[in-house]
């Protein structure tokens, strides 16, 4: 995806860690745990001025709590958190100069969408031509003009959602959280009030630290996104990071739809093995190949053998299902294809769509050969390379935001 409109962050994401200011927020091995039940387990996360973070993961995996923790709602029990270099571990919410948007939207049915947005601000005693001025943007801003003397129970899910937003914004805290805000909105209202709030976030400047479950959203909308799994950090980095150099199965198959196919190393015939494969074939390795990098055609002999179960034609692309000695296959390719007759057809997929993973630890073994991204193409490593390439920049689970 492209910063273009932010020139400022684009420099910022390219600069060498050790060039870079100091991180606004910063998680300093942060563990937090409710007797047996693991919130989250020695995190390290740094996130910079005007980015757009999305914690992401499966329920349960933590995203709530790392929110929590950085907003002051949660204490660690170990670690610390830092804003703009102070140590805020032990300071209260509303010393730590952010604002947070839950996914209940928290609005005071009794008072009107003026009195909801200024609440706040009203209670910090900000002067009263301040609130008037910021009042009269924000509205403007999420399109709530001439709803301001309405109760939360007149308003649509869409609407009680920007009067949570615009509250936010009144706060006029550089610093935004946002847990799950999305979730009581039908698809189409939640596709058009995500676009809302990336413009938001990009005309005020602001940081944003935003959660969800679900991989599309953190797709279309991070600069950054932290995918969590029980706990810990799985993969941090660029959307594009994630998508063509997941760190883990895990990463794997948690961004992208249809998932990436997984595919048994024993199971690649020997027209297929590229790489490490090609190098030092019978690990104990999983092949990954998104579905858009897998090619099923009727007849071949050198590639894997499938059985065609079904097609799905959906217009821009066309989905194939089939079977293998390896499991389930999915094959996506764009536009319609011509019809696959029923009989022997075989999948293929080109060495720089290989992702190689460890079987046991699940880890990435050796990045694809080249990923081309916005940002340039990845350099490829010496074949030599260690066979967990834990140290390179697209296996670094606690990369730097
Ligand atoms: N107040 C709490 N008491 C006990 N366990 C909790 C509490 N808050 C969160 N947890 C547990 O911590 C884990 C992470 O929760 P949470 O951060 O809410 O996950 P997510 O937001 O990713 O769905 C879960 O297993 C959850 O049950
Ligand atoms: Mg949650």
């Amino acid at each position: 995806m492209s910063n273009a409109a932010l020139p400022g962050l684009e420099r910022l994401l390219n600069m060498p860690e050790a060039m870079r200011p100091t991180p606004l927020i910063r998680l300093d091995s942060v563990s937090k745990r409710w007797g047996e039940s693991v919130g989250v387990d020695a995190v390290d996360l740094e996130i910079h001025e005007g980015a757009f973070v999305v914690l992401l993961g499966p329920s349960g995996c933590g995203k709530s709590t790392t929110l929590r923790l950085i907003a002051g709602l949660e204490t660690p029990d170990r670690g610390r958190v830092f804003i703009r270099d102070a140590d805020v571990t032990a300071r209260a919410p509303a010393g730590r100069g952010l604002s947070m948007v839950f996914q209940s939207y928290a609005l005071f049915p009794h008072l009107t969408v003026r009195d909801n947005i200024t609440f706040g601000v009203r209670v910090r005693g900000l002067p009263k031509a301040t609130i008037a001025e910021r009042l009269g943007r924000a509205v403007a801003m999420t399109g709530l003009e001439g709803l301001e003397a309405r109760k939360p129970s007149e308003l649509s899910g869409g609407q009680r959602q920007r009067v949570a937003l615009a509250r936010a914004i009144v706060a006029g805290h550089p610093i935004c959280l946002m847990d799950e805000p999305l979730s009581n909105l039908d698809a189409k209202l939640r596709h058009s009030v995500r676009q809302e709030i990336r413009a938001l976030q990009r005309n005020l400047g602001m940081t944003v630290v935003y959660v969800t479950h679900d991989q599309t959203e953190a797709m279309g909308m991070a600069d950054r996104i932290v995918l969590m799994d029980r706990g810990r950090i799985a993969q941090a980095g660029t959307p594009e990071d994630l998508y063509l150099a997941p760190a883990s199965m895990f990463v794997a198959g948690f961004i992208g739809s249809p998932p990436m196919n997984m595919i048994g190393a024993v199971h690649v015939p020997p027209a297929l093995r590229f790489g490490i494969l090609e190098r030092d074939f019978g690990g104990d390795w999983v092949i990954g190949v998104r579905p858009e990098n897998l090619e099923i055609t009727a007849g071949g002999d050198d590639g894997l053998p499938v059985r065609i179960r079904d097609v799905e034609y959906l217009g821009a692309e066309t989905l194939v299902y089939a079977e293998s000695a390896a499991g389930p296959l999915i094959a996506r390719s764009p536009g319609p294809l011509p019809p696959l007759s029923g009989g022997g057809a075989s999948a293929r997929w080109a060495g720089t769509a290989q992702h190689v993973f460890d079987s046991t630890t699940g880890r990435r073994l050796e990045p694809a050969p080249a990923i081309r991204s916005s940002r340039g193409t990845v350099p490829i490593p010496p074949a030599d390379q260690p066979r967990d390439a834990a140290g390179h920049r697209w296996c670094n689970a606690h990369g730097g935001l």
